[in-house]
């Protein structure tokens, strides 16, 4: 096992002002795979000089000299793609397939494509007598949690790197390697000292520090309702910006007309991939009740396919959930879900048959859901599906509508255009038409109760700016 002492502060890695140290699990085994120092306040403090030191002169560079190490840092990405997937499947449980194909790819297409629009990018405009220029926001909290651990990184990071912010990085403590993998690649990019800084350590620690500290300009944070809440208001009370993606309860929504089977494989899938660990994730299938049995064997059948395994097979397509709490948190969902009426069609609470050893949980598919159940209006963040039986397009919407969050949805009709109409009615940030496949350029963040802001795109770079007004 190893033992990392050391955090990245001002250009270097450097021996950690802290003694204790936080334990990596890998949850496929439920064995130690390494420890990172859980940082304390002094370590914030540090790495918050630090970028504090080199703010005003990384503000002060052009686009072109930025691009120079951000085009770096996007090519260490791509050479690194086979580490950062192994790397992630080790401390995430996530399988191999899957790690590769989107937790280590899509963090490279992200910024790839702050590239390109660092490049075209309009920091001066002309408004009236006035010249309005987009200024850097200053230093930036980068919060992370554990679910897609690099995507979320870079989906921060790169913008604000890109805009002329400093960063100081605090990962989840679930997924702390591919953190330090990420800060070495930065290392190499060869960004001035302090313009990139990683703290490991404890939320309520290190990310409760870092939220705090008065040299901290922006907050950008991707996690729990509950720490959202707490995170933004000691933004508030420092009058510091803050972005917060929050997780979702997201709607399917499957018009008569609609291709059913592939509406159902898609969301099967949609749902399982990273052991339901998604924001995103559409966990609410809802369906018109003419076709509603003929859904919930769709799904059954489709649930069939992902039987829990092995991540490190590039054959499994489901592995653990990412530790023993959201394993007993997501088993209490199920449960929850069963006394409140649900019908369970495959799964259900218990460990999956052979797998004693390891967070692992049962795909689970649940039928005669109502929209005031808790597992229909709470973030389960686990593989578990649940099929709501709608009986016409005003319901459809009502329920879809009908919770605390609007993160993301799909809606599936016989042509985009009925599709694209009933999306336009959704309180969501994101809907998918048919299907539509995930765009790195398109803005990404919550209507109501998941956050305040939006990443990637443009409108993810614009998060880091801030306008000044000069009159002419
Ligand atoms: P969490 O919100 O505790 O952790 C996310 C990040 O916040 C981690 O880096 C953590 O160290 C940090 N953090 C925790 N407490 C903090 C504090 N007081 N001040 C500053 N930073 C703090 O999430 P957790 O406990 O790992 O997961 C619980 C649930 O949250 C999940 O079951 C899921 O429903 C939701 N979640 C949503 C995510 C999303 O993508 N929107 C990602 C992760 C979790
Ligand atoms: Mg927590």
């Amino acid at each position: 096992m190893q033992r990392y002492t050391d955090q990245y502060i001002g250009g270097a890695w450097r021996p950690s002002l802290a003694s204790a140290s936080v334990t990596v699990v890998d949850p496929a085994t439920e064995l130690a795979l390494a420890s990172v120092p859980a940082g304390g306040a002094p370590d914030v403090d540090a790495a918050v000089g630090a970028a504090r030191a080199a703010a005003r002169s990384w503000a002060a560079t052009t686009r072109e000299q930025r691009l120079v190490p951000l085009t770096r840092l996007r090519d260490g990405l791509a050479a690194r793609q086979q580490e950062i997937a192994e790397t992630i499947t080790a401390e995430l449980g996530c399988p191999i397939g899957f790690a590769t194909a989107v937790q280590a790819a899509v963090p490279l297409a992200v910024a790839d494509s702050y590239l390109g629009i660092l490049a075209g990018y309009a920091f001066e405009e002309r408004v009236g007598n006035s010249t309005v220029l987009a200024e850097p926001a200053g230093v930036v909290a980068a919060i992370t949690p554990w679910n897609y651990p690099l995507h979320q990184i870079v989906a921060k990071v790169v913008p604000a790197l890109a805009a002329g912010c400093t960063v100081v990085l605090k990962p989840a403590e679930d997924t702390p390697l591919v953190a330090r993998l990420f800060a070495r690649i930065v290392d190499e990019a060869g960004f001035p000292a302090g313009v990139f800084n990683l703290v490991t350590g404890l939320g309520p620690v290190a990310g409760a520090a870092l939220a705090e500290h008065p040299q901290v300009d922006l907050v950008s944070f991707t996690g729990s309702t509950a720490v959202g809440r707490e995170i933004a208001a000691a933004a508030g009370r420092g009058i510091k910006r803050v972005a917060l993606e929050l997780g979702g309860k997201s709607a399917n929504v499957v018009l008569p007309g609609a291709d059913l089977a592939r509406a159902v494989n898609v969301n099967v899938g949609n749902v399982f991939n990273n052991s339901g660990q998604t924001c995103s994730a559409w966990t609410r299938l809802l369906v018109h009740e003419e076709q509603y049995e003929e859904a919930v064997a769709l799904a059954a059948e489709a649930a069939g396919k992902y039987v829990p395994g092995d991540p490190a097979s590039p054959r499994t397509r489901i592995g653990p959930v990412v530790s023993a709490r959201q394993r007993e948190r997501v088993r209490g969902y199920i449960t929850g879900a069963l006394a409140e009426g649900a019908r369970l069609v495959v799964g259900g609470a218990d460990a999956p048959e052979g797998l004693d050893q390891g967070f692992y949980v049962r795909p689970t598919v649940l039928a005669d859901v109502t929209p005031e159940m808790t597992v229909a209006q709470e973030e389960v963040f686990g593989p578990v599906l649940s099929i709501l039986r709608y009986r016409d397009e005003e319901h459809a919407l009502e329920i879809a509508n009908g919770t605390a969050y609007g993160l993301a949805g799909g809606v599936w009709a016989g042509d985009d255009a009925s599709a694209a109409a009933f999306a336009r009615r959704m309180d969501t940030g994101q809907v998918d038409i048919n299907g539509g496949r995930f765009n790195p350029l398109a803005p990404f963040g919550g209507f109501k109760g998941s956050g305040v802001g939006r990443e990637l795109g443009r409108h993810g770079l614009e998060e880091f700016l801030q306008p000044k007004s000069l009159q002419f």
